[in-house]
């Protein structure tokens, strides 16, 4: 018999400390079905009022690490890398800098998401490609880490259980965005992936989860702190997520663009932020000296082909059919969104462009729903660009105009046409 759970929610529902004990006692009881939903909601919503200091927050992470099993990849040669992004609109850095790294040495093994509103996800825009397989089980990741050194997948049953229940009841609740809760549930599951380095994105802007730019580095700060107190090598990237990332938006068309990237010809802001984090990648886990040392093979590889190559034995390995570009399945019917004056672009809401995909229906509106991987959203012109009255700004991918006047709505609040330059968008950095 454990505690009993009422007398842990009201320790932090008075605003008080839980112990170490408290809190193993209190997750492993909901894992368990002997803590119910109920409890778990109200102490999430404390949680969310009083915050857990910094003591708590170990404890409450490693109970969460406790509730499954760890990946253990002593056997294998070459240090275990991984990144992770707070999210975003176009982010496809995974697709191209999960092989990219592959090449340069690493082993990649990728626990991912899927999208759930305005952002995107991952294992979503993999399976634009037909056959692919993002649901894998232990025996498969074993071998594939064996043989390649590099899987994407689906969190299987016995990674991070508690995470599991604790999302969808926080979903459930309306208890996302509180920044331990965050925290804990991220990294949870990368410690879980056995790791000697770690890369996280914290995105900040109007496209990011968190769009207060001070939460945002709140966040960036605590995830630092937690990682440090595992022991865990993480490297923390800030960058912007105030216009979507690259030129592609919705499924198939992101897997396009990470291919034009593997080919050495992706568009620059996409490019020098995987690269960027790359090379922190490299350098974190002793695969470069430097910081530019690693960029720079990182470059390369995407130049010279080996990432591509490595890509290619990744889709081969979980599934994914021939010729990749001829079996995407992209929707069969184009619109523009057009400039309704002549002046400067500004984006002024990119969640908005998130929400405009929504709308054609690529993206999920409810846990478990369908997408549409074939629509999507080409970004013609860029925040700053100079523009005319007419001119396509956005390229829309739809099938029979389903969702079409509600994605021009949603782009003609993402996008305005202004009479003088906007403000840049924030550049990238490292934290501490
Ligand atoms: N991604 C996660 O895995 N967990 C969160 O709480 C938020 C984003």
């Amino acid at each position: 018999v454990g505690v009993d759970p009422r007398d842990v929610i009201r320790v932090k529902r008075d605003g008080g400390r839980l112990s170490p004990e408290q809190i193993q006692d209190f997750l492993k009881g909901y894992v368990d079905g002997r803590v119910h939903d109920y409890h778990a909601s109200a102490l999430l919503m404390a949680i969310f009022c009083y915050d857990l200091d910094e003591a708590e927050l170990l404890a409450w992470t490693r109970a969460m690490l406790e509730s499954g099993t760890r990946f253990d990849w002593s056997h294998l040669d070459g240090p275990i890398v991984d990144k992770h992004s707070t999210g975003g609109v176009g982010d496809k850095v995974s697709l191209v800098l999960a092989p990219a790294l592959v090449a340069c040495g690493a082993k990649v093994p990728m626990i991912s998401g899927r999208g759930l509103g305005h952002t995107g996800g991952t294992l979503d825009k993999l399976e634009a490609v037909p056959g692919l397989c993002t649901e894998l089980g232990i025996e498969r990741i074993q071998s594939q880490m064996a043989e390649l050194g590099f899987f994407i997948a689906a969190q299987t049953p016995d990674l991070v259980p508690a995470d599991r229940k604790l999302y969808a009841l926080r979903d459930a609740a309306g208890l996302v965005e509180a920044i331990p809760l965050i925290a804990s549930s991220i990294l949870s599951k990368k410690l879980a992936e056995g790791l000697d380095a770690l890369v996280l994105d914290v995105k900040f802007g109007s496209g990011s989860f968190l769009p207060d730019h001070d939460k945002g580095l709140r966040l960036a700060a605590r995830m630092a702190d937690l990682a440090k107190g595992f022991g865990l090598p993480m490297t923390v990237v800030v960058s912007s997520m105030e216009q979507p990332l690259g030129r592609m938006v919705g499924h198939a068309n992101e897997v396009n663009e990470s291919l034009d990237c593997l080919r050495g010809c992706g568009p620059k802001d996409l490019v020098d932020l995987t690269v960027r984090q790359g090379g922190e990648a490299l350098l974190a886990s002793g695969l470069a000296e430097t910081l530019d040392l690693g960029e720079a093979r990182l470059r390369n590889s995407l130049q010279n082909g080996s990432a591509m190559q490595v890509f290619q034995r990744f889709l081969k390995a979980q599934g994914g059919q021939g010729d990749l570009e001829a079996n995407l399945t992209v929707a069969p019917d184009k619109s523009h969104f057009l400039a309704p004056e002549d002046g400067y672009l500004s984006c002024v809401d990119c969640r908005e462009v998130g929400v405009a995909l929504q709308a054609l229906g690529g993206s999920r509106v409810e846990i478990g729903g369908g997408l549409d991987h074939g629509v999507g959203l080409e970004i013609l012109s860029r925040h700053g660009d100079r523009v005319e009255r007419g001119q396509p700004l956005v390229a829309i991918t739809h099938r029979a105009k389903r969702g079409l006047e509600g994605c021009q709505a949603h782009l003609a609040l993402a996008y305005h046409v202004v009479s003088e330059a906007p403000k840049p968008v924030g550049a990238t950095r490292t934290l501490g």
